[in-house]
């Protein structure tokens, strides 16, 4: 793949660049990284091997033209204000975001947050036109920029088009709710290849596209990166499948074993007061990810007596997220009440039960958390994968720590060797965490050997290429 002289070869398109731009008090700009695992998985695989990356730059206004980063041609989509507002936090995180995620939160449904939404995947559509080489492969990616894939072939029938859903799809029940379902569903249609993390979707988006638009879909049950289902849209066929999402394995491994790394998990461990076991969570600050489920369950674990809080102490690392949007401020407050509660009534002065840092960290410093925390716990009421459990996985070179892990995640399905939790039941959740609290280590090697031959074989690069494969594009630069 490459950028040619007309264009480039291989271009993706998402809703943030890798790269988002930073405005600093004093005037001043600065680029950094951006959040999320759409993020975390493509930008290894995309830098290394070329190609264009077409996005907004994270902040509203900002007219920037388009940039090289590291062998990335970035191609930077304004927003302005009111498009933030309506497109972004309206449409993509106040309706689609919820109902998507089963209506753990009530989706709104406006009609100007809707006109926004055409509006900005319109001109997502026209900028990607003036990108992509003649016969490129363009990769839409996420629930953003649906209806990206019909408006773009409508200007370049010569393309190759890909969709990636990053989260889940819905029951149609659910999906059904939305006024705009059926413009949705033809927008995804104008792909040549719609991929979902799991079978259950790609079969909820077959059985949409004969409800919706009258399509014949084959019947069959669509595999893992096998048996995509297909569907005739006038001369073209599109196939539709399950692509299971991970991450840079081998990258993480690598870190972790340095010797850096593990100094700084040492030091980690020490800053706590070296406590006997040490839980950790790393979520972006989102109330599908579950962080009041597992405070409240260390909570009670404390109180019944199961768990003694001079021993035990827990991380809870919260990227700031979606700040403006009115469920997320809710969250932060009932989640920074009940760490000031458990804090409150069980902590000690220099000796807080719960520490909790709202701020994002680097890489480097990520794996060290990981490698110092004896427990993973990861509890999201509904995740399209997650890629935090896999990530602490490839951690875990020593074979020590354990996961407890929720049913709801993607995830779960291949990380069968963790303890599988319902968040919904709190008595589940605490006994899965004293369990993986008071892990025999033989069994903790056991069981952590099983998930890591699951995530180093089955990394974001073949992930990629399964992707890639299917839609028919060469892998190799
Ligand atoms: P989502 O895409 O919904 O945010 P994922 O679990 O798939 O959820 O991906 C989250 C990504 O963001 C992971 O790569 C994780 O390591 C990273 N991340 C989340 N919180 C933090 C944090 N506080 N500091 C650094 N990285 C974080
Ligand atoms: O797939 C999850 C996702 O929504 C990505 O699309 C997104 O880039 C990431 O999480 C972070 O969310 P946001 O871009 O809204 O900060």
């Amino acid at each position: 793949m490459d950028i040619g002289e007309n264009g480039a070869e291989f271009v993706v398109v998402a809703n943030r660049l890798p790269v988002d731009l930073e405005r600093l008090p004093d005037g001043s700009e600065r680029w950094k990284h951006s959040p999320g695992g759409l993020v975390s998985a493509l930008e290894p695989f995309l830098r290394s091997h070329s190609g264009a990356w077409v996005g907004w730059p994270g902040v509203a206004d900002a007219d920037v033209a388009p940039f090289e980063d590291d062998g990335l041609l970035l191609h930077p989509v304004e927003l302005s204000a009111k498009e933030v507002e309506d497109y972004y936090e309206g449409f993509s995180n106040g309706t689609l975001w919820p109902l998507y995620h089963d209506v753990v939160a009530q989706p709104a449904f406006h009609r100007h947050w809707w006109n926004a939404y055409v509006r900005v995947n319109q001109r997502f559509a026209d900028a990607t036109a003036k990108v992509a080489a003649q016969g490129a492969t363009v990769w839409v990616q996420d629930y953003q920029l649906q209806l990206v894939p019909a408006m773009l072939r409508e200007q370049r029938p010569d393309l190759k088009i890909g969709f990636f859903l990053h989260i889940p799809f819905p029951p149609v029940e659910l999906f059904m709710q939305l006024p705009w379902r059926t413009e949705i569903i033809r927008g995804l249609l104008g792909a040549d290849l719609v991929g979902f993390h799991r079978p259950g979707g790609a079969q909820n988006f077959l059985w949409l596209a004969r409800r919706l638009v009258g399509l014949e879909p084959s019947r069959g049950t669509v595999g893992v990166r096998t048996r995509p289902g297909v569907v005739q849209v006038g001369d073209r066929t599109v196939r539709v499948g399950a692509f299971p999402i991970s991450i840079d394995s081998a990258g993480l491994d690598a870190v972790a074993r340095r010797k850096e790394t593990q100094a700084r998990a040492k030091q980690i461990r020490a800053d706590l007061g070296n406590p006997k076991r040490i839980l950790l969570g790393v979520d972006r600050l989102d109330y599908t990810k579950g962080i009041d489920v597992r405070i409240r369950a260390l909570y009670e674990l404390i109180a019944d007596g199961r768990v003694d809080p001079e021993d035990v102490t827990m991380i809870q690392l919260a990227t700031p997220s979606r700040e403006r949007v009115d469920h997320y401020k809710t969250m932060r407050q009932d989640i920074e009440q009940s760490v000031g509660r458990i804090n409150g009534e069980f902590g000690r002065v220099g000796k807080p039960v719960v520490h909790y840092l709202h701020q994002s960290v680097n890489r480097e410093e990520l794996v060290a958390f990981m490698s110092a925390a004896d427990v993973m716990v990861v509890t999201p009421v509904r995740d399209g994968m997650n890629l935090v459990c896999k990530e602490y996985v490839a951690c875990r070179y020593d074979l020590g720590g354990a996961l407890v892990l929720s049913e709801f995640a993607g995830a779960a399905a291949e990380l069968t060797s963790a303890f599988l939790v319902n968040p919904h039941d709190l008595d589940g959740v605490k006994n899965a965490l004293q369990a993986a609290l008071d892990i025999d280590p033989a069994e903790g090697r056991r069981r952590m050997r099983a998930l890591r031959r699951q995530v180093l074989t089955h990394d974001v690069d073949r992930w990629a290429r399964s992707f890639l494969e299917a839609l028919g594009t060469q892998t190799s630069v």
